[in-house]
């Protein structure tokens, strides 16, 4: 039987949340619901940020209201902070994340805070996820490069994923926000993330600015990795990393992992239908 490798879609999060027109509830609802019989075991559907920071998300409760809950998908959230973490918690989101950065520059620029203070607002929100029994997933963005600090040092990376699993994320997903990383460059730095988490333990979050994410994730998957963030229709981009483009798309990670032989559980039929309705929901921008 063929291996399994997840896809965590984050297409209706990360994939919109840098658009620029106002996108109605009731479209992003649509794409969720589509994503849900996709066969995703987890989407990320929504972010409790500011929404004078990201004003895209400023509906994440009233999406995760909409849609109509598939019982096998969790459906995750972003949660910078405890104000994050109790919306979430009251809007039922299964799973939540706190976003760390491996530069300082991308960490002030995202979450107007330094790693070190980062670290220390993001342990509170873990400690509160897990008493509620939530999976609590740890980002970590500018894994190779920083749109202000430049190329980041493996160790660097290796560092902020170990504090993030001493605070109890279950899993640590490795942010190429600008997607320009070299399948060398993700390798040597999974050579340093692998001496503190081991690969069950990783995902990869790669974005597709430089059209190297597909052969990032086949490093990635040499080195024991076996879930990959992944945006359906290759949707999206970081307000705060002017220039990157979106995450590699599903579909296309979905088609890469088959033709390795690897199994995603995903239906492609309706896998290129909802690659569709986001590529039309861009299109309308
Ligand atoms: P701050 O200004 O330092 O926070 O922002 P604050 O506590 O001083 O609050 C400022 C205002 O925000 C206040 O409102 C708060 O109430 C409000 P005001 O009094 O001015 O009216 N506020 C909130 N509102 C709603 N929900 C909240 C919340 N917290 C405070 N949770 C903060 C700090 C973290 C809030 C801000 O910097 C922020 O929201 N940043 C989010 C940036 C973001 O979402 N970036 C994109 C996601 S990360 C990403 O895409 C990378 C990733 O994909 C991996 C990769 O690719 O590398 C994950
Ligand atoms: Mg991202």
């Amino acid at each position: 039987m063929a291996e399994f490798v997840e896809i965590f879609e984050v297409g209706p999060r990360d994939g919109l949340q840098t658009e620029a027109r106002a996108i109605p509830v009731a479209e992003k609802v649509a794409l969720v619901d589509c994503l849900s019989r996709a066969g995703f075991a987890r989407i990320e559907v929504a972010s409790f940020v500011s929404p004078k920071w990201v004003p895209q998300m400023a509906g994440s409760a009233q999406v995760l209201a909409g849609i109509r809950r598939a019982p096998r998908v969790r459906y995750t959230a972003l949660t910078p902070n405890m104000r994050g973490f109790q919306d979430a918690l009251a809007a039922g989101a299964d799973e939540v994340a706190v976003f760390g950065s491996a530069s300082e520059g991308f960490s002030r620029a995202n979450i107007n805070a330094g790693i070190t203070e980062s670290l220390h607002r993001f342990a509170p929100v873990v400690a509160a996820a897990r008493a509620e029994g939530l999976a609590v997933r740890g980002y970590v963005s500018c894994v190779t490069d920083c749109p202000y600090d430049g190329p980041v040092a493996p160790d660097a990376v290796a560092y902020v994923a170990g504090a993030l699993r001493d605070m109890g994320c279950g899993e640590i997903s490795l942010g190429d926000t600008l997607g320009r990383a070299t399948p060398e460059r993700i390798d040597a730095m999974l050579d340093a993330v692998l001496e503190e988490v081991p690969p069950d333990r990783l995902a990869g979050h790669y974005h597709d600015t430089a059209g190297r994410a597909l052969d990032n994730i086949e490093v990635s998957l040499a080195r024991g990795l076996r879930i990959f963030d992944a945006a359906v229709g290759g949707l999206g981009g970081c307000p705060y990393a002017p220039g990157a483009r979106g995450n590699v798309a599903s579909e296309a990670v979905h088609a890469r992992l088959e033709a390795l032989g690897y199994a995603t559980g995903l239906d492609a039929a309706v896998l290129a239908e909802a690659a569709e309705m986001a590529r039309a929901m861009r299109v309308e921008s």
